[in-house]
């Protein structure tokens, strides 16, 4: 088999030098893709920066005969995601696979303030939208692309952490609109939602004991919580999705743990109840509310 499924192509991976973001970077240039690693170089806790994060892995993958070049932006700013957009396109000439990776610990409750709250939404939303408008229309001209946006089952809800799961959430819409507009033209747009023994999985493990003792999240999450892989059990799928086996699937939300990989429901209607024409039929009374939202709609007995 060709391993040099991804020769030609250049990718850009934001937050490359640490976690999932270098697991995918790594991989994708062993695939012979051109690599922008861009990394901020912050710890953890989004505090910091250093180049030495990205330069690490730039040369790892220069080792093994790969092609990679450093970038140190901010993609927590459009600034910041456009010139790593221009690294690649001065590097290489163009960007065609951009992985949006970049993330930190910042507080996700209703206790954080303007200022953690604007970050968070700049960091993990703000990042695809700005990175999406930057290289999207060069992506269609070459009628190649393949944009993919890291979110976290924290979407779900489950894990509460109101601005996170809004952030995540957001995340999966804004790929799946990019998605269904761009659909047809040779770009498609995933998200994955990754489960890795990272550093900052490392840090939230005292997090998520403590939601789960609280009963925020159930036996199940924190089970496989302990048991997660390295990242090189998710970048596989990343990898997958490049190549042209990957060229018809879009818009939809990926996890990867290590072991398996799933795929999301959509957002769809799920039951609905009919009251009947409202050109000749009055609205729902409360009293008729009372038994269709329980039983017809939540199907409780
Ligand atoms: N590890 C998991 O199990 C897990 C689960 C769900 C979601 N995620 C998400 O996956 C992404 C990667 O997480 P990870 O576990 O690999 O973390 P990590 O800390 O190992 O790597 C994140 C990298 O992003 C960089 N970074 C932070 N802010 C940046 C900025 N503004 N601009 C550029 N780079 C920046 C950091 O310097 C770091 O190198 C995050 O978005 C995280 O929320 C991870």
């Amino acid at each position: 088999m060709d391993d040099k499924l991804l020769q030609g192509k250049v990718a850009l991976v934001t937050g490359g030098g640490n976690g999932i973001g270098r697991a995918c970077a790594e991989e994708l240039g062993a695939l012979g893709a051109s690599v922008v690693v861009n990394d901020l170089g912050t710890d953890e806790w989004a505090q910091g920066t250093t180049s030495e994060a990205a330069d690490a892995v730039v040369a790892g993958i220069r080792e093994r005969g790969g092609e990679a070049v450093a970038n140190y932006d901010s993609v927590a700013t459009s600034e910041g995601c456009r010139s790593a957009v221009q690294t690649g396109v001065d590097a290489f000439g163009k960007v065609d696979i951009v992985v949006g990776c970049a993330g930190a610990l910042i507080e996700g409750g209703l206790k954080a303030t303007d200022e953690q709250y604007e970050l968070f939404m700049a960091l993990f939303l703000g990042q695809k939208f700005w990175l999406g408008r930057e290289v999207l229309p060069g992506m269609v001209e070459r009628g190649y692309g393949r944009f993919i946006t890291v979110t976290s089952h924290g979407a779900t809800g489950l894990l509460g952490q109101p601005v996170f799961a809004a952030a995540m959430c957001g995340v999966i819409s804004l790929t799946r609109g990019i998605a269904h507009e761009y659909a047809g033209t040779g770009v498609t747009a995933n998200c994955l939602s990754p489960g890795g023994a990272t550093r900052l999985h490392a840090t939230s493990r005292d997090m998520f004991e403590k939601m789960h003792e609280e009963g925020i999240v159930d036996d199940e999450f924190w089970e496989g919580f302990q048991k997660t892989p390295p990242p090189e059990y998710v970048s596989p799928i990343v990898a997958w999705l490049c190549t042209d086996a990957g060229a018809d699937v879009t818009g939809e939300v990926f996890q990867a743990g290590g072991g398996y990989v799933a795929t999301h429901s959509r957002l769809r209607e799920e039951r609905t109840v009919y009251r009947g024409d409202p050109k000749t039929t009055p609205p729902w009374t409360l009293e008729e509310l009372d038994l269709v939202v329980p039983r017809m709609l939540l199907m409780k007995p």
